[in-house]
């Protein structure tokens, strides 16, 4: 079974009690990106009910809890040391445990033959599997053993930098708009290994998270990072549908999407930044601090940039390009299925509007040159495209972004449609193949009273 989460990302004691059957033998924990979880309360429910406890602190390598290291409160305890982890051999794992009964099973499950036979006592009844153990053969390749070992003797140090660079990164974003910072309490020392926050689009006027991201990326924070592997486990389909990979787990495990409203909200609005070792990296930590308050300050600036205040014409082909793509993700990101793009093309004061013919969906209204995005097309492609279909006009550039608005298409698809101010090539003639007719028409023309409340806020922006 599998538990909630807790404003850090870490298992919630609460969420533990709720889940708790009369199969429950054991709770398992991890200690997230190197913050330890509330030990007393899970050692509480861990005791109470006679579980055993194991905990996966491969994100919190010597990070402590009222002074004692965690890894050292399970039953077994054990943590990874591949290449990322604070502590690294390459690959390989260390596991911690205060039993002699659960070593000797660890040392057949891990090992075979020599170190089996060494250390299993003659008289323990598991001493006649010490030539096969398990079967399997998990050992660590000493060659990382030995790297390992070798950090021993600066990996305090760094993990010291760690919290002093970690408290810094605290105690200047505490507050700062956009952003929640994790909670750590005076008896917890995490070892950082990496710094997440939270994003609060609320507080930013609903700006997206992805280009608060872009936006600090361009700012110089070239590791920060949206994790997405580390997601929560009921959104992965070995726990949506396990029995593909294991038969026997039919009916037993079958995790939606939903069934954990914390942590999937957590993992919407996660961002994660590395916490450097190094006394010489913190004016790298500086660049970021500043940088996340710099956008949390000017976030109204990018609001206005998605809105629609940019002027495209003032941007390269390139520039262009990117922004249409950064429209793209953003329609993914938040659901669309559609994507169809509107034109806006004037002549001196007059706007073009076609009329739809009166049995098609939304017949009779007048409406701008547009269309459907194709599969593979970019958004300019599509603009291309659709102008030339309906219109017969051929894009001569595009000048301003005119925002968007989103609705239900005919069969009932999100449908999002952006709209932009273009010139058209002189002396087009326009021919059209969808519509009844073309309109030239001011605003304040009778033409406009057939025009959606959408295309009017749109046309507003002109
Ligand atoms: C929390 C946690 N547990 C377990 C693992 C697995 O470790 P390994 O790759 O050494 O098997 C990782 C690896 O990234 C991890 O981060």
């Amino acid at each position: 079974m599998l538990a909630d989460c807790d404003e850090n990302g870490n298992i919630d004691p609460d969420e533990i009690e709720k889940k708790i059957t009369n199969k429950t033998r054991a709770i398992m924990i991890t200690h997230m990106w190197g913050v330890p979880c509330n030990m007393d309360k899970i050692q509480e429910i861990a005791k109470k009910n006679n579980f055993l406890l194991f905990e996966d602190f491969s994100h919190a390598h010597f990070a402590k809890y009222k002074d004692k290291f965690v890894g050292s409160f399970g039953d077994v305890s054990a943590c990874s040391i591949q290449g990322q982890k604070t502590l690294t051999g390459g690959e390989g794992g260390i596991l911690t445990t205060n039993s002699d009964e659960h070593y000797y099973r660890s040392l057949l499950f891990g090992h075979y033959n020599k170190r089996c036979v060494q250390e299993i006592p003659s008289d323990h009844p598991l001493k006649k599997f010490s030539i096969t153990g398990m079967g399997l053969k998990q050992r660590i390749h000493p060659v990382s053993a030995a790297i390992a070992d070798e950090q021993m003797d600066t990996i305090f140090d760094k993990i010291e930098i760690r919290r002093k660079f970690a408290k810094k990164i605290i105690r200047e974003l505490e507050g700062v708009k956009g952003i929640r910072i994790p909670k750590i309490e005076s008896h917890v020392e995490p070892s950082w290994y990496a710094f997440i926050f939270q994003y609060v689009p609320e507080e930013l006027g609903g700006l997206p998270r992805d280009l608060f991201y872009k936006a600090l990326v361009s700012e110089g924070c070239l590791d920060l990072d949206i994790p997405s592997s580390t997601c929560p486990l009921n959104l992965l389909s070995l726990f949506q549908n396990p029995k593909e990979l294991y038969p026997s787990y039919e009916d037993k495990v079958q995790y939606s999407k939903g069934d954990f409203p914390n942590a999937e909200k957590f993992y919407q609005n996660i961002l994660k930044i590395p916490v450097w070792s190094n006394e010489e990296d913190l004016s790298i930590i500086q660049q970021y601090i500043d940088a996340i308050k710099k956008v949390s300050e000017n976030h109204m600036e990018l609001i206005e940039y998605l809105k629609g205040g940019i002027k495209m014409k003032e941007l390269n082909e390139e520039k262009q390009n990117n922004f249409l793509n950064e429209l793209l993700t953003l329609a993914g990101n938040e659901g669309i299925d559609k994507v169809v793009v509107g034109a806006v093309i004037k002549n001196g004061e007059k706007i073009l509007l076609l009329e739809r013919p009166k049995d098609d969906f939304m017949g009779g209204i007048n409406e701008l040159p547009s269309g459907n995005m194709e599969k593979e097309e970019t958004l300019r492609d599509a603009l291309i495209r659709e102008l030339k279909e309906e219109t017969n006009l051929d894009l001569k550039s595009f000048l301003k972004y005119l925002g968007s608005f989103d609705y239900l298409s005919g069969s009932g698809k999100k449908t999002r449609q952006y709209n932009f101010l273009i010139d058209v090539i002189e002396n087009g003639e326009i021919k059209l193949t969808e519509h009844n007719n073309f309109i030239w028409a001011e605003k304040e023309n009778e033409a406009f009273k057939k025009v959606t409340d959408s295309v009017k806020k749109v046309l507003d922006k002109v």
